[in-house]
């Protein structure tokens, strides 16, 4: 059946969903977590926390976890001196680590090594199987060991070694190849070529950005085709795996295993209900390296087995550091436990989301991540509550109830028309770009709008405003209006700094059901309606200034 049919057939009740399903790849565990694997992860993070705080008792699943299988990781553990279980166990928990350091809120860390996984993978390979889309054949070619894939000539590069001799590498990777000659189960990957076309086609969101959409259908239209994939290894070359349903001579293909990840999470062949309520995935959120793997094969498998393929894949490019590519070897890995020491989890968070975009390659710098945390977080939100807050200007600790009239003196001037106009587009300037996923767009929204607050503070001037019992209510519409405006950002900025929003919000006294994309529909001026809360009695520094080096020195003397 072409996918055009199975589009048709199949009722696409997706649509009108209500419980949504968002996954992080799974993390190799042949080595310990870096900012790319962050990266990924709260990529995925931030777009589900969007879909929660977007629609109020939204029901969201949210894997993540570690890709286990393969003979890379019997290496490493080999080479560590340890069995590879105990070796998984090890690097699988500093990746947990990662996720609940840096406020990843996961539903599910799956493991490949556990048991619902591997009977997923059976029952999932004999349904390609009794549908006939595999088949045994001898297998030749080029196969590259760590990158644990055959590759075609078309994406082989040729390399002159030192000693003159010409040898092939992978043109995308850079690792040797050599030519191999076994036995293998093969995927009619070719019998999916056109269902392919149709499914990366299907709308603009299937594929984001642009760019990888291009790329995948490249691969589809190169002129070599595409080409039958073998899906086992022999158990002979990689033990560290799962057996073959009724073949234990061959183990499965580790992408295949790790793919199917994704299914073991929705509770394929085991809960119904489940996976009922959460198939097809909203979002495979993926970096560039692996869109191959999920933009062509992943979708062939579930056609092959009748499963809908997922809704879409949002797939980012790498940071590199200094302009290099991190690498163990080059000693550049930048690790997020370190650097979260001195800028903090969501300052981290803050910064990849900030200044990563999807469609090209970010620069990992510390010395741009010092300037936009402390100029960013620290002085244009930070300092602005801080000031809000102070027992000079607000001794009564509120968030001052005002009059309309007093309103109305103030809405009258230049600013505070800019500020009220720039806050009240916010919300929807920012739901446009968390739709897209487009982070760094809403970081940018909701910076010019705190700008337009702070100029709003500094022009009305509330310290002389504080000296004078009459220009009182003047004041508490100055506090009042900034303090607006700060729930409008904290609630926006939920989904990239979690803890820095949650203490502004706490400070400011907002409800904890209160804090929906809904209950920005309407601001107090618009319902003139200027209630007052009191503060709540908590520190109100939301994030430090990080002070340079020699700064740190001089306060240490002082
Ligand atoms: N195990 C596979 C994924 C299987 S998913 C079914 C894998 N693991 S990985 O640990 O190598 O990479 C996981 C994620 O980290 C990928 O999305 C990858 O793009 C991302 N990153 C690894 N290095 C990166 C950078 N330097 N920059 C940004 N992200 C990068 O691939």
């Amino acid at each position: 059946m072409s996918i055009r049919t199975f589009m048709c057939l199949r009722k696409y009740s997706s649509e009108t969903k209500t419980s949504k399903f968002f996954t992080t790849p799974i993390y190799y565990v042949n080595a310990n977590p870096h900012i790319g694997h962050l990266y990924s992860s709260i990529i995925a993070d931030a777009a589900q926390r969007w879909q929660r705080l977007y629609q109020k008792g939204a029901d969201v699943k949210f894997s993540t976890g570690t890709d286990e299988h393969g003979s890379k990781i019997q290496r490493a553990a080999n080479k560590n001196d340890t069995s590879p279980l105990e070796y998984c166990n090890r690097i699988s928990s500093q990746f947990q680590r990662l996720a609940n350091e840096f406020d990843v809120d996961y539903t599910d860390f799956i493991r490949t090594t556990c048991n619902e996984h591997k009977k997923t993978v059976e029952l999932f390979w004999k349904a390609i199987e009794n549908r006939g889309h595999f088949y045994l054949s001898g297998y030749e070619g080029w196969y590259s060991v760590q990158d644990e894939t055959f590759l075609s000539n078309s994406q082989l590069k040729q390399k002159q070694e030192n000693d003159g001799t010409e040898s092939y590498i992978s043109a995308e990777s850079g690792h040797p190849v050599e030519w191999t000659t076994e036995q293998n189960y093969m995927f009619k990957l070719s019998n999916f070529r056109n269902d392919l076309e149709y499914w990366i086609n299907r709308n603009e969101k299937v594929i984001r950005p642009k760019k990888f959409q291009r790329i995948l259908l490249d691969l589809l239209n190169q002129e070599d085709g595409l080409h039958d994939l073998s899906v086992s290894r022999p158990t002979s070359r990689v033990q560290w795996g799962i057996p073959v349903p009724g073949d234990p001579s061959q183990t499965v293909y580790v992408w295949l295993d790790a793919l199917v990840n994704y299914l073991t999470v929705s509770g394929y062949g085991r809960d119904e209900t489940t996976f009922q309520k959460y198939w097809p995935p909203e979002v495979h959120v993926i970096g560039k390296d692996i869109l191959k793997f999920h933009g062509i094969y992943w979708p062939a498998f579930l056609m092959a087995a009748n499963l809908e393929p997922p809704k879409s894949l949002f797939c980012h490019s790498h940071w590199t550091v200094d302009s290099e590519k991190m690498s163990k070897s080059k000693g550049n890995v930048v690790c997020p436990f370190e650097r979260a020491t001195t800028y903090t989890t969501d300052g981290l968070r803050y910064f990849l989301l900030r200044e990563g975009v999807a469609h090209s390659d970010g620069n990992y710098s510390d010395t741009k991540i010092l300037r936009i945390l402390n100029s960013e977080l620290a002085d244009t939100l930070g300092n602005l509550l801080n000031r809000c807050c102070s027992p000079t200007l607000n001794p009564r600790q509120t968030f001052p109830a005002i009059e309309s009239s007093a309103f109305d003196n103030v809405s009258s001037l230049e600013v505070t028309k800019k500020l009220i106009e720039s806050v009240t587009q916010l919300p929807e300037i920012c739901r446009i770009h968390y739709d897209d996923l487009n982070f760094y767009k809403v970081a940018d929204a909701v910076m010019e709008t705190l700008h337009a607050a702070n100029l709003f503070f500094e022009s009305l001037k509330p310290w002389v405003l504080a000296k004078s019992p009459e220009t009182q209510k003047d004041l508490d519409v100055v506090l009042h209006v900034t303090l607006e405006t700060l729930r409008a950002t904290g609630i926006l900025l939920q989904p990239l700094v979690p803890n820095i929003s949650k203490n502004l919000l706490d400070k400011i006294n907002v409800e904890e059901g209160r804090r929906y994309f809904t209950d920005l529909g309407s601001f107090s001026w618009t319902r003139n309606d200027f209630i007052g809360i009191p503060l709540r009695e908590q520190r109100d520094v939301l994030f430090r200034r990080i002070l340079l080096e020699d700064e740190t020195k001089k306060a240490k003397k002082l």
